[in-house]
């Protein structure tokens, strides 16, 4: 069997195919082409998907569909609600400790593995009390803790944490915490990247623009039980009972965002077969990447430890700040795009969410491999 050379695959690779940034992240093709159409007219409908009322029955089918396709590509047991809410998973980090504290004496649980954990506790004190169980700020957030390092409080209303740290690079490979405390698990940057023991959890969120959609849309999966604890004395709009009573169309939803929703479910039904299979395929990305960083650990410098490495984000340095802009600059030059690092934290950072193509990883892996020899070997 002859296989593509990466230089032969880049012809054959369109610019958003090469698209490696953290979020909004890249779709899968056959995914913007129906997109596209849409803008025009909804197959059947006879509109523009931007000009179709949320009220109509297309709307109403379109939120059942994306619900009955995320259960089941989840599997989820019976008892989860599905919402499809607005803010981001900004508001989560609000909305979450408001439902659930009930007295400032409340106390939750929160693991702080990097810059989105840290950032979620910033509401808490309004309601209650965060109690930080590990942080691994002094470590620069490397990795995740191990379960021997964790004392949760079984009087913890919750535990929360965030399984993939999009900004450093680490994730979770063990489900922390205790079955006897609710976990809430912002799974913002790897939802829908591989199955998941949905029973151990009592809510989940994700926001759509990783490897849901585009941004607008955000993913809760709420349990009965932590639902009936939820609090109803809080702002509308905040209040989950009512979007759970009005089926995710409590005001005007993102109804693009949502559609594109459903047509990725679909994508990751009827053409990946599965979170399975899709959990196979970003594990080889992943893994043709690190074939490169790891072959020359002092010159690609990855920020996570071994064990906690993300499979969705790969955050890393070079020796300098003058190689790292010349980094991003020729794989501009190569249409390689997104690979600056956050904000925070600076560097370089590769995003390899569902819609980056194994194909698109294997261009990039060459474009490293040229670029280390350029440097080993300067013309
Ligand atoms: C893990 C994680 N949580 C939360 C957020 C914040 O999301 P949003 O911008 O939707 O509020 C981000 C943003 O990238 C993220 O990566």
């Amino acid at each position: 069997m002859v296989t593509a050379s990466p230089t032969s695959l880049r012809g054959r690779l369109s610019d958003n195919q090469l698209n490696f940034s953290a979020g909004p992240g890249a779709l899968p093709e056959s995914v913007l082409r129906q997109a596209q159409d849409a803008i025009l007219e909804v197959p059947g409908q006879g509109l523009s998907v931007l000009g179709l009322s949320h009220r109509t029955p297309w709307f109403r089918d379109v939120v059942d569909e994306a619900e009955e396709n995320i259960r089941q590509l989840l599997h989820l047991p019976a008892g989860f609600r599905v919402l499809f809410l607005q803010g981001g998973s900004s508001l989560q980090f609000g909305m979450i400790p408001q439902s659930l504290l009930r007295s400032p004496h409340d106390s939750a649980d929160y693991l702080v593995t990097g810059y989105w954990s840290r950032r979620s506790i910033e509401d808490v004190a309004h309601f209650g009390q965060a109690r930080v169980v590990w942080s691994g700020e002094s470590q620069g957030y490397r990795r995740v803790p191990s379960a021997a390092e964790l004392e949760c409080d079984p009087r913890s209303v919750y535990l929360h944490y965030v399984s993939n740290e999009t900004v450093e690079g680490v994730q979770f490979q063990q489900m922390p915490g205790r079955d006897d405390v609710p976990r809430i698990c912002d799974m913002s940057s790897d939802f829908l990247s591989a199955p998941i023991d949905c029973d151990r959890y009592s809510l989940i969120y994700a926001h759509a623009q990783k490897n849901l959609g585009p941004a607008g849309v955000t993913v809760v999966l709420i349990r009965d039980d932590l639902l009936a604890r939820c609090r109803r004395d809080v702002p509308t709009m905040l209040n989950f009972h009512n979007h759970v009573e009005a089926r995710s169309i409590y005001n005007t939803p993102p109804v693009f965002a949502i559609y594109v929703l459903v047509l990725v479910t679909r994508w990751l039904r009827d053409e990946v077969g599965g979170l399975e299979a899709m959990q196979q395929c970003n594990q080889q990305k992943a893994e043709c990447l690190s074939r490169v960083l790891d072959a020359r650990p002092g010159f690609w410098r990855v920020h996570a430890e071994p064990g906690s490495r993300s499979v969705m984000n790969i955050a890393f340095r070079l020796p300098t700040p003058e190689l790292e802009r010349r980094f991003l600059e020729q794989a501009l030059d190569e249409g390689l795009r997104g690979l600056e690092g956050h904000r925070s934290v600076g560097g370089l950072r590769v995003s390899l969410y569902n819609g980056v193509t194994l194909a698109a990883v294997e261009c990039l892996a060459e474009f490293l491999r040229d670029f280390q020899a350029r440097q080993d070997h300067p013309a």
